[in-house]
């Protein structure tokens, strides 16, 4: 079930089809009794034990600990009863599941938001010794809460114990659009220093409009400015979960852009739901975008935060200790979610990403690398070095000990004569399955190819190519591959481009190979760290 379609509806009715959508049979992997899909269990990625999860929510950094709020079903494994479930982390890696922040109530669903520290108190919420996290979420509102049934406003919930217990402000909701639009929510919160104030991202997601608004407190809204329709903006589209910040151009501080992330649904670049972002400057009421194609241009001229079809819902960390932007993107798409076979958990978060904003082909673009920590993680972890190698119109398995099923690999590419050249990850003994990188010299492009990746008939809309326009510089590609149980990461050219694909291999399909085709390939610094 596609609940950002289900707002169309009345929520009883929503609520009747996603849970049939959890009976509906998912894929031809039985889940074994007692243990669930373990196989596709990830061990880098962020998965609850159990149950659904969607869009990351509230993520801030706090005394020491990453907090990781997210859409949660406390009671089954479908969308719906949409709660902030809650993961703590030191190193944005190694998660530990906490208690459900934010219940589904009998006057409301709990939907997106986001999380800030009121250091100075400013919202009244805390006090000055103890300054309060306060989390501005959408209410959607059930019969018999006194508000009309279904309807979606801004509330205010709020912790003084460091995120682990949260009480909901008394006057809720604080910002509503009724009875103007019923589509209005996702509220991205941040502190606008130059101004001195609160700003908010948020959207009337059918109408395509990112609404601003500013505050003093927290509580009281005034309205700023509208950003949109621009971009992806056809009838049907879904604009979710903004987030709007500040980045260096080219590491410079003094020059800097205004990122605003809105994620899209459907229609995004790999079809389905993504995550689109644009480029320009933000006076403080009015973000005016540069360099932006007419709207509904082909996706392919818009700019994406990824190229696969699996990283949606994304946005930043508030808090960040050294003030960079860090996001966190939910790893499915909303073409498919509720027919991932994974059981007893639908749901996983791709690894937190570091962003940075830099000048290419004379446009200011987002450049994209795994957290800090997960880099440290390699830098540990037991590596393999196959070295470098040639292969000529064929294909050459690395050596046993580069086999594993959670792994980090490092490689430059050089395609050379080949009219393409790649790896193939999760490959099977017999080289019929795997997930296939793949670069192509004569269109410039890369692909991840999960045609042959595993279980894929769970949905027809589980599409199987994703493709990324992308030069080689010197005739090379270096490539950064995270491999996880059920996903593969690709991070390509420096991080000038990602794709992110869910994969359901055999837990037996471990063997990387690199293959090259009519022609010859060279494969230079083939490093493979197992990461289990
Ligand atoms: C995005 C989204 C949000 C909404 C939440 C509901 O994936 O549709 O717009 O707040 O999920 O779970």
């Amino acid at each position: 079930m596609h609940p950002a379609r289900s707002f169309f509806l009345s929520l009883g009715a929503a609520l009747a089809v996603s849970t049939a959508a959890c009976s509906a049979p998912t894929g031809s992997q039985p889940a074994q009794a007692g243990e669930g899909t373990s196989q596709w269990r990830p061990a880098l990625h962020y998965t609850p034990q159990r149950n659904w999860m969607n869009d990351p929510n509230g993520l801030v950094y706090y005394q020491g600990v990453y907090h990781l709020f997210y859409q949660y079903n406390p009671h089954g494994n479908y969308w719906g009863d949409m709660s902030w479930g809650h993961a703590t982390s030191r190193d944005l890696i190694h998660w530990s599941e906490q208690p459900v922040a934010m219940p589904v109530t009998d006057r409301e669903e709990i939907f997106s938001g986001s999380i800030v520290l009121d250091e100075h108190n400013t919202s009244g919420l805390g006090s000055a010794g103890k300054p309060p996290l306060v989390a501005l979420y959408t209410s959607v509102f059930k019969e018999g809460s006194g508000h009309e049934a279904g309807m979606q406003a801004q509330s205010v919930a709020y912790s003084t114990d460091g995120g682990e217990s949260w009480r909901k402000y008394e006057k809720n909701p604080v910002l509503t659009l009724n009875p103007e639009s019923r589509n209005f929510r996702d509220p991205k919160v941040s502190w606008y220093a130059p101004g001195g104030y609160w700003l908010m991202a948020t959207v009337v997601s059918d109408a395509h409009v990112v609404k601003f608004y500013r505050s003093k407190n927290l509580i009281d809204w005034e309205f700023l400015s509208d950003f949109g329709p621009a971009g992806v903006a056809r009838p049907g589209v879904l604009w979710e979960m903004p987030d709007l910040f500040p980045l260096p151009l080219d590491g410079n501080a003094r020059d800097p852009r205004w990122v605003l992330i809105v994620n899209i649904n459907p229609w995004s670049i790999a079809g389905g739901s993504g995550a689109e972002y644009f480029v320009g400057r933000f006076d403080g009421k009015t973000f005016t975008p540069e360099n932006l194609a007419p709207p509904d241009s082909d996706p392919s001229r818009y700019l994406w935060l990824d190229h696969g079809a699996d990283y949606y819902a994304a946005g930043t960390f508030a808090n960040e200790p050294h003030g960079k932007a860090v996001t966190i993107g939910w790893m499915s798409n909303w073409d498919y979610a509720d027919r991932v076979p994974t059981t007893p958990w639908k749901g996983a978060m791709a690894l937190p990403r570091q962003l940075a904003l830099k000048t290419i082909d004379g446009v200011p673009q987002l450049t994209f690398a795994p957290a800090d920590q997960y880099a440290a993680l390699v830098d540990k972890g037991p590596t393999t070095r196959v070295g470098t190698f040639a292969v000529s119109s064929g294909s050459k398995e690395l050596v046993p000990a580069a086999r594993g099923t959670v792994q980090n690999i490092d490689l430059t590419l050089e395609p050379r004569s080949a009219r393409r050249a790649g790896l193939v990850v999760r490959g099977s003994a017999d080289g019929a399955a795997g997930t296939r990188i793949v670069y192509d010299t004569a269109r410039h492009t890369l692909t991840l190819d999960r045609s042959h990746a595993g279980i894929g008939n769970f949905s027809p809309a589980f599409s199987k190519e994703h493709i990324v326009n992308l030069p080689l510089d010197n005739g090379r590609l270096r490539l950064r591959i995270v491999v996880d149980r059920g996903s593969v990461e690709v991070f390509a050219a420096d991080g000038r481009a990602v794709i992110t694909d869910l994969v359901f291999p055999a837990s037996t399909d471990d063997r990387i190979s690199a293959f090259a085709e009519q022609g010859e390939a060279s494969f230079h610094d083939v490093a493979v760290t197992n990461l289990r």
